[in-house]
């Protein structure tokens, strides 16, 4: 397994992980947002045997990074990659505050984040069209 940083050679990839993942999300990202956000923004991507089986993009801010999306193609949930992409964010992004918003019944994700010393900071009443949000922050 490998973390890498994405690039737009692996934008085919990223969106079949989207698509598998997020169909029918109106949120999910497109082609041109994958585009986007390689060019200005940072992914990083898992790879396993020259494939790439997950992701995690960060925006970023003037003083902050924003969690925007991390996603683990489904056979390869639960098995400590959310954790090693986490990690690896958190050695390579050169600041000191991290935020993000998820979804109240995603109890795998806010775990994870939660892990990470991320605390909750305010609930977001109709964040996503079906459902409230949680504002987390990481401070180090
Ligand atoms: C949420 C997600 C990123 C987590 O990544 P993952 O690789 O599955 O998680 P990990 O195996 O690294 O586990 C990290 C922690 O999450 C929690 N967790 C993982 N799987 C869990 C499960 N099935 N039930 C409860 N908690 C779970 C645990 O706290 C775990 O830590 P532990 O193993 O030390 O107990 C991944 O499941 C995913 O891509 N889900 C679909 C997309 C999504 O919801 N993205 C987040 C919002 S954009």
């Amino acid at each position: 397994m490998k973390i890498q940083v994405a690039n737009k050679e692996d934008i085919k990839e990223l969106l079949n992980i989207e698509e598998a993942l997020f169909t029918n999300d109106s949120s999910a990202l497109s082609k041109a947002s994958f585009s986007y956000h390689l060019k200005k923004n940072i992914i990083y991507k898992v790879v396993i045997d020259k494939k790439i089986i997950a992701y995690i993009l960060w925006l970023k801010r003037k003083n902050y990074y924003r969690l925007y999306s991390v996603a683990i193609l489904k056979e390869f949930q639960g098995k400590g990659l959310g954790k090693a992409l986490l990690e690896y964010s958190l050695t390579n992004l050169d600041k000191d505050i991290f935020e993000l918003e998820v979804r109240v019944k995603n109890t795998v994700a806010i775990k994870l984040y939660e892990k990470f010393e991320f605390k909750k900071v305010k609930i977001l009443e109709n964040f996503y069209d079906d459902e409230d949000g949680i504002k987390m922050r990481l401070k180090r």
